[in-house]
């Protein structure tokens, strides 16, 4: 369990700095919001609920998409709300390195910085971290695989590729060390063999999380290494998010798997078409990060900044920026398959049944 720490001073410093003089009227103070796109579910809903959470909350809202991943885009859009008189900064990165400059403008200005879902590196004006924890999305997923396959009882060998997110988001690091973690040692032992020998994460980064190239992957060692239904054995897919895990299994259902025999696919995200594919029985698992959660704490947080008291903080050792370690909540992922969909999904509210109906 970690610790839960209340980080008192740096929210009193930092709401000095910024609203010294000012009004402590929530009401009359604006945040900016940056997302980085808007052509996956996730991001949509991410800034839909933080701009209802924040409003809710009496706060005036500039919620900013930057195109599909653009990075001057989303620069551009960051220098607008620092210069459009934005008192906090809420910004999910793009690439968590290309932010630096322009973040400067915001530390000039006293604007504090919470990093959205991934951290932006090398600048120092972030004051805080608010994600899910990543490296136990990771273990959930390498966790998932080895219990799927039975790696600790069954002989194997077994087969299995992996596909991760790109390098530019720090996120990927963690899903990979952590799915790795588990599964590294089974690798080495030879219960587990990767035939692409692609096991590096620049060997298995997707670009952008892109679905295509995922799949264009996918079809590449597919054909490389002659797997299918009746040829080569191919036994688990491990897929950092649901994006990519799309791409993997549109490659698999293209060469005869079918949901009888498709190998065990991981995911993030719960996204539509991945609990739609669960529901077929093409998809095995995903992990599902409740948007409603971190936006509710990042409201929060962003309302403590503002008004002075104790900014609520779990972890103080984990995401080091470059510039030092950036205090941080970690909200809790959880493992989502057929068995648990319903209770997860449809009765917390996340989704309506006719959301998934296939
Ligand atoms: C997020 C994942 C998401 C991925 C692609 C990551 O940084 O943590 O939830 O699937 O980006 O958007």
């Amino acid at each position: 369990m970690m610790k839960r720490i209340v980080s008192a001073a740096a929210g009193l410093l930092l709401s000095a700095s910024v609203f010294a003089g000012g009004s402590q009227d929530s009401g009359a103070i604006k945040v900016g919001v940056s997302m980085p796109t808007q052509s996956l579910q996730r991001w949509n809903q991410d800034g839909s609920n933080m701009k209802a959470e924040l409003e809710k909350a009496g706060y005036q809202v500039d919620l900013q998409y930057a195109g599909d991943n653009d990075i001057p885009t989303q620069v551009s859009q960051i220098e607008n709300m620092i210069m459009g008189n934005c008192k906090v900064l809420v910004v999910a990165a793009i690439d968590g390195s290309a932010l630096t400059e322009a973040l400067k403008g915001a530390k000039d200005r006293g604007i504090p910085v919470i990093a959205y879902d991934r951290l932006i590196m090398n600048s120092d004006a972030v004051s805080y971290y608010a994600t899910f924890d990543n490296y136990r999305v990771g273990l959930t997923q390498g966790s998932y695989i080895r219990d799927a396959l039975q790696l600790d009882t069954e002989p194997g060998p077994f087969y299995m590729e992996i596909f991760t997110g790109p390098t530019d988001d720090n996120n990927t690091n963690f899903f990979y060390g952590g799915a790795m973690d588990i599964l590294r040692p089974y690798i080495d032992s030879g219960k587990v063999i990767v035939r692409s020998g692609q096991t590096t994460l620049a060997q298995c980064s997707t670009l952008n999380w892109s679905t295509e190239e995922a799949q264009k992957r996918m079809e590449n060692i597919i054909s490389a290494n002659q797997y299918g239904p009746s040829s080569n054995q191919l036994d688990a897919v491990l897929c950092s998010n649901d994006s990519v895990a799309n791409g993997v299994t549109n490659a698999l259902l293209a060469v005869g798997y079918t949901e009888e025999n498709i190998p065990v696919i991981t995911g993030q995200d719960c996204d539509k078409p991945s609990v739609k594919n669960m529901i077929r029985g093409y998809q095995a698992m995903s992990v599902f990060k409740d948007t409603r959660t971190l936006a509710a704490k990042v409201v929060e947080m962003v309302d403590a900044i503002v008004k002075g008291t104790p900014v609520d903080i779990n972890d103080r050792e984990t995401y080091d920026n470059g510039t030092g370690i950036i205090p941080s909540f970690l909200c809790d992922p959880v493992a989502v398959t057929i068995d648990n969909y319903k209770e997860m999904l449809i009765d917390s509210g996340y989704y309506t049944e006719a959301d998934v109906a296939l």
